[in-house]
């Protein structure tokens, strides 16, 4: 991140922290349809243009360390498989076997020299070639090379690697600009993954998003936990271009003092300043969040079931420690994190009943909560406004408001 955009960013927290209204011409937002998480129109309006054609996060490449090493991923109803080859390279397929479609490898990770499908025996090499058949003389005219697992587009930002179902779909770095510019020390920093978690929400995904992309909740929600560490009104927030968003909130005076939350970790020397004396969060659209620090942090990632099931996954990175054990104290921050997800959590399949029961009418937001207007404005123009019925629309107010 440059000095310009880092002295930007102190400039705007100084200025929110004390500002009594929204800044001059803020516009007034139009509720949002509580029908856009509730009308099977629009999830299959999202499954159809949106997670079909989005670039997905997968693994971060720590994960996959060796030749061999894989995890599976369900990325809304397609099973894929992502591998690293014996040349090194991430690749991604789909786990089904192209015999009669029994998933190839059924373990959600692991490490194999070849991936044998259980049902008969077909058996794929790292690169996804199709390399042995059981009794292979009793099919008629099959070409093993017509029959690899069918692969997927596989990308990475460092080690940050994404997929995407769509061939046609422009490069990730495309996809995830202007951030990659923005922030080259993420990826510069040798993160290690210190483990995934994932909890299943009986709400609609994007209930499960939007408490991650404000903090005008952190004094109700989280009184004891992050209202301590956080000043909600020292937020600035950035609408980006392509759905992205970053919100940047002053750590509260006394935490600075004491170090921030490092409770003594390894911190990252690639990450500036403001990652110690600010909790820095990026929401790289459609469905991860990282509210980055210098010794690690969580990236939130939120995937629809079904329109009113969620499976939040948690994929955690840690600055690298060295050899030896993960220090003590990450115990402690990942605990605390559970805490504060519970406070989060608790509120949502709530709030799914109510706009089910649709009795609060619809959605007014606040100026606090401008990333969510800008995430929905981006869910509309991924699908096709005009694909979407005129009133489950959002109009993309804020498109003015965007950084360039
Ligand atoms: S379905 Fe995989 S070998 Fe038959
Ligand atoms: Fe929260």
């Amino acid at each position: 991140m440059d000095s310009a955009l880092v002295e930007r960013l102190e400039a705007e927290m100084a200025y929110e922290a004390t500002r009594t209204a929204p800044p001059p011409g803020f516009p007034a937002l139009a509720d949002l349809p509580l029908t856009r998480y509730t009308d099977e129109r629009f999830y299959e309006l999202e499954r159809d243009h949106l997670w079909s054609r989005a670039w997905l996060f997968a693994v971060h490449a720590s994960e996959l360390p060796e030749p061999g090493d894989y995890r599976l991923i369900d990325i809304v109803g397609a099973p894929l498989l992502v591998v690293r080859g014996d040349d090194g390279e991430i690749r991604a397929f789909f786990n089904s076997c192209r015999h009669r479609g029994a998933p190839v490898v059924r373990q959600d990770a692991g490490n194999a020299r070849l991936l044998t499908c259980q049902y008969h025996s077909w058996t794929y090499d790292l690169a996804g070639n199709l390399v042995q058949v059981p009794d292979e003389c009793d099919f008629v005219g099959l070409c093993r090379e017509d029959r690899g697992l069918v692969p997927v587009r596989c990308e990475a930002w460092g080690d940050f690697v994404f997929v995407n179902r769509d061939p046609d779909a422009i490069t990730l770095l495309e996809w995830l600009a202007p951030i990659p510019d923005e922030l080259p020390e993420l990826v510069q920093q040798p993160w290690r993954c210190i483990g995934r978690t994932e909890s299943i929400i009986a709400c609609n995904w994007k209930v499960t998003a939007e408490a991650f992309l404000e903090v005008y909740h952190l004094r109700t929600i989280h009184p004891k936990t992050v209202n301590k560490l956080l000043d909600h009104k020292a937020s600035t927030m950035g609408l980006l271009a392509n759905g992205h968003t970053r919100m940047v909130t002053k750590l509260r005076d006394a935490v600075i003092e004491q170090g921030g939350i490092s409770l003594g970790l390894p911190t990252s020397p690639e990450m500036g300043e403001i990652f110690r004396t600010t909790n820095t969060a990026y929401g790289l659209f459609p469905n991860l969040i990282a509210p980055i620090d210098v010794v690690g942090f969580p990236m939130l990632v939120f995937w629809p079931i079904d329109i009113r099931t969620t499976r939040l996954e948690l994929v955690w990175l840690a600055c690298d420690w060295g050899d030896g054990e993960r220090p003590a104290a990450w115990d402690a921050l990942l605990a605390g994190f559970t805490a504060v997800m519970e406070e989060d959590e608790r509120n949502m399949a709530p709030i799914q009943r109510s706009i089910e029961a649709a009795a609060h009418g619809g959605v007014p937001l606040n100026y606090q909560e401008r990333r969510i207007q800008h995430f929905h404005a981006w869910i509309d123009r991924h699908i096709g406004v005009e694909r979407i019925p005129e009133e489950l629309r959002v109009p993309d107010t804020l498109a003015d408001l965007v950084e360039r």
